[in-house]
């Protein structure tokens, strides 16, 4: 019984010292758990003199509400606490906002251009980046002895893939997989063995477009290009046509931009050539079409002025952040 007493005693004085609801807790397991001091005293019921039995069992019960009652107590002081801190938290005040990403500066060019030719009528494709010899060159009407192939400018595999060095090769999946007419674009990853350095990159983004219908004329692509450049710099700006050649159209040509005093490559483009309407099974008597494909990153580097373009892939915060 005196041991009872004392047990009274030091709970009061631990909890006197309980400062916060986890010392709390440590205690109530202490004292009233289910191995605490107050369930082990319980079990000591049995070894107690059976006349002694009743007595103890009352002051056991008497001890157990009275630990219980002064845990309440305290938790209830808490509680009172909490109340403070809830009447001066201000729910008016801006909370902390969360930060979130955003579109990689590539991934917005390639939106803004797509949107342009989605109002045009285009129609966005999705082609592969693995890619067969077939439609990287063979079907584009690259002859076999074409630079371009070469191991220096292409990546091969070492079991006859390569990866595509451009998007054209979805000119040829989807018109092999369809009737004309046709107004897709074709936006992606190409990649090239390059020294990388400021201007180049073993892998980059491209744009790749194509129409094909009975009659889709060279005034048609020179309308489309026009109205492109027009909606994405401005009203101002000024192109022009170059002869250039390229295997898959003819004639083909190089398109720049004026760019305060200079004029800029930006895209090249071309007349479906006959040859490549052949080998996807289309008549070239009966159809017609162009088709052209732009750089991403360079057009991006353009208009947020940006000179390097290995920022791009660096994931460099205080770069991306900025768009
Ligand atoms: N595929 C060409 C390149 O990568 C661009 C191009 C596409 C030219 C379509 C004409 C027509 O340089």
């Amino acid at each position: 019984m005196t041991d009872l007493t004392a047990l009274r005693e030091e709970v009061k004085s631990k909890l006197a010292e309980v400062r916060d609801s986890q010392a709390l807790e440590e205690i109530r397991v202490f004292y009233l758990g289910r191995k605490g001091k107050v369930a082990n005293l319980f079990r000591e019921l049995g070894s107690v003199p059976e006349a002694e039995r009743p007595r103890f069992g009352q002051a056991l019960n008497k001890l157990k509400e009275f630990v219980e009652a002064q845990i309440r107590q305290k938790e209830e002081s808490f509680g009172t606490k909490t109340t403070r801190i809830d009447s001066v938290f201000d729910s008016t005040l801006p909370g902390v906002r969360p930060r979130i990403g955003g579109l990689h500066p590539i991934t917005q060019t390639i939106r803004e251009i797509s949107d342009i030719f989605l109002r045009l009528g285009f129609e966005i494709v999705d082609g592969r980046e693995i890619e067969t010899e077939f439609y990287n060159f063979t079907a584009l009407n690259i002859p076999l002895d074409h630079p371009s192939r070469d191991a220096f400018d292409t990546f091969y595999t070492t079991r006859g893939h390569l990866l595509r060095s451009q998007t054209s090769t979805v000119q040829i999946r989807e018109m092999e997989n369809r009737k004309p007419p046709l107004r897709i674009i074709a936006p992606g990853r190409v990649y090239r063995p390059d020294e990388v350095d400021a201007s180049h990159s073993f892998m980059f983004h491209q744009i790749e477009g194509l129409m094909v219908d009975d009659r889709a004329t060279f005034s048609d692509l020179k309308g489309v290009i026009h109205l492109f450049l027009r909606k994405l710099f401005g009203k101002n700006i000024q192109m022009r046509f170059k002869p250039h050649f390229f295997p898959f159209t003819e004639p083909s040509v190089d398109v720049d931009i004026s760019w305060g005093k200079a004029w800029l490559e930006i895209l090249g483009a071309g007349q479906v050539d006959p040859a490549v309407f052949e080998a996807v099974g289309y008549n070239p008597k009966k159809v017609q079409g162009f088709a052209f494909g732009l750089g991403v990153e360079r057009i991006a580097m353009l208009k947020y002025g940006i000179k390097d373009i290995r920022l791009f892939y660096e994931n460099d915060l205080r770069f991306l952040r900025q768009f």
